[in-house]
């Protein structure tokens, strides 16, 4: 079973109708840092969905459970729980699996180098995609992945579709993986985020596409602060054409 736990980040919408703002893209695009911010700005909660696919293939790792034993995965998936707390210490959302604290530990490089092959088995993509519609239930909510706003929330109202330089990704990525100490070597980082991306991109189950209603927002050569200025005014103006 999967479920969620509500987050102490709830969303203030409750007399208006909760708006959904799907966030897909490339690896590395900073989509979690556009997502995260939005969220906080606008007091909508904020749910990354790739750190499900992350928490699931850390399990499949401790586990043993080899990507073509179908009867296995559908077990597995039945004893994962996922849920998200915010730490006010750390200011960041938490991901717990099976109430254990894995933010960190998803983001190693075992589990990087496998996230992409997990994601790509349909009963996988089954039940993150029911958890993720779950986590939207009368709330407001940014959630940022791969496949937002072609197929989980196809009816989302703003749907961003995030690129940038790939020597840029892989230059923030390798800046952030030195940052917390994990020991990538540039190289490493660049064949990461180009396999995740051919994968993701070429699966048959919900593959990575731009929605074509979605609005480009390439950010190479934007600061932080800069893309989330441009979002903001997209979603005021959205929020006001509401009115
Ligand atoms: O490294 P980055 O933050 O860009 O990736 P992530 O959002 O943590 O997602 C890790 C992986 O999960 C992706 O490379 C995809 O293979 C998979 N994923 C997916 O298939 N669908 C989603 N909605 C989100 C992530």
């Amino acid at each position: 079973m999967l479920y969620i736990r509500r987050s102490p980040i709830i969303g203030y919408f409750c007399s208006v109708k909760p708006i959904i703002i799907a966030i897909d893209g490339y690896s590395s695009c900073g989509k979690s840092t556009l997502a995260k911010a939005l969220a906080a700005r606008f007091g909508f909660a904020y749910v990354d969905s790739g750190a499900m696919y992350r928490a699931v293939t850390l399990y499949f790792i401790e586990q043993q459970i080899g990507l073509a034993d179908n009867d296995a995965i559908e077990k597995a998936l039945e004893a994962i729980h996922i849920h998200f707390e915010y730490n006010p210490e750390h200011r960041r959302n938490e991901t717990y699996l099976n109430e254990r604290m894995v933010e960190d530990e998803i983001r190693s490089k075992p589990v990087s180098d496998l996230v992409s092959p997990v994601a790509t088995i349909k009963a996988v993509r089954t039940a993150m995609v029911a958890l993720q519609r779950k986590a939207a239930i009368n709330k407001s909510i940014v959630m940022d992945g791969r496949d937002i706003g072609t197929h989980v929330f196809p009816e989302a109202e703003l749907k961003i579709f995030m690129t940038a330089d790939p020597l840029v990704r892989a230059k923030r990525r390798f800046a952030e993986l030195q940052a917390k100490g994990e020991k990538w070597s540039m190289d490493e980082v660049i064949e990461n985020l180009k396999e995740r991306d051919r994968i993701d991109s070429t699966r048959e189950e919900n593959p990575l596409r731009q929605a074509t209603d979605a609005r480009v927002l390439d950010n190479s050569y934007l600061s932080e602060q800069e893309q989330l200025d441009k979002v903001i005014i997209w979603v005021k103006n959205l929020l006001s054409a509401r009115t």
